[in-house]
């Protein structure tokens, strides 16, 4: 039996809220006639600004849409802030939280994204969590403790919500550089391992992505990883064709039955 793969498209700061719509359409079209959701989620995290037009456009699809960070609690004296309120209001049912880059420039640590899950949650979105080790960290030989620490704090209370973990090593972002398939498989089996240990009763409800420099060329390697449920694309995930043709690989390809 072949399990359901799960696509984001993670755009980052990229796109104005006309180009984003303009390639949600595109990426409709790309995907008619063939495109099966019960073989592979389609999710797109266009910047904050962009959710409400895009989310129109899609509406009616099966192509869903997330935000790329969220802000503690619904609303109130936070300037600035975006809360995952206000992002449902938008049109998403998904977002990210604690990407390395938030994590790097936005000083955020393992607390505060725990606790913007539980805000997801209360919100009614998905989260998706990333984790994963730096280059400095992995030369060390921690990227096994590394990964563990990042989970310890987020498995620590009930699932409440829809929960994804992206495992995203920091040196593979953007670099074109990629571990080997069976490393991520070792990890995403750790993470399996955790959260099963944690919530028995929720262990197949947690689906473990890959992130970092995927493309439609080798992400059919990273989902013939049994414990590998599906990928959180950044840059290749900009150009509908690419996206398209990442959809037709994880079609084809995966992810294995665990
Ligand atoms: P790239 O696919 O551009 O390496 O980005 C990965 C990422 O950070 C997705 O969240």
């Amino acid at each position: 039996m072949q399990g359901r793969a799960l696509l984001i498209g993670n755009w980052k700061m990229n796109k104005t809220v006309e180009g984003s719509a303009g390639h949600a359409r595109t990426l409709i079209r790309a995907l008619e006639d063939w495109w099966d959701p019960k073989l592979v989620q389609v999710v797109l995290a266009p910047t904050a600004l962009a959710i409400a037009a895009v989310g129109r456009i899609l509406a009616g699809t099966d192509i869903a849409v997330a935000g790329q960070n969220l802000e503690l609690g619904t609303e109130g004296a936070l300037t600035g802030g975006i809360s995952g309120y206000l992002l449902y209001e938008a049109g998403a049912r998904w977002v990210i939280v604690g990407h390395s880059e938030r994590r790097q420039h936005f000083a955020e640590d393992d607390a505060l994204i725990t606790e913007k899950v539980k805000a997801a949650w209360q919100a009614g979105l998905n989260a998706v969590v990333c984790i994963g080790e730096t280059e400095a960290e992995r030369n060390q030989g921690a990227t096994e403790r590394v990964v563990r620490q990042q989970l310890n704090l987020l498995l620590a209370g009930p699932l409440k919500g829809g929960l994804t973990i992206a495992y995203e090593p920091v040196w593979a972002i953007g670099s074109g550089r990629v571990p080997e398939p069976e490393e991520v498989a070792e990890i995403a089996a750790i993470i399996h391992g955790e959260v099963g240990a944690r919530w028995p009763e929720a262990e197949n409800r947690v689906a473990v992505l890959y992130g970092g420099s995927v493309n439609a060329k080798n992400l059919g390697g990273f989902l013939n990883q049994a414990d590998v449920g599906g990928a959180l694309i950044g840059g290749a995930s900009l150009a509908a064709g690419e996206m398209a043709a990442m959809v037709r690989a994880a079609q084809q390809e995966g992810p294995r039955a665990r």
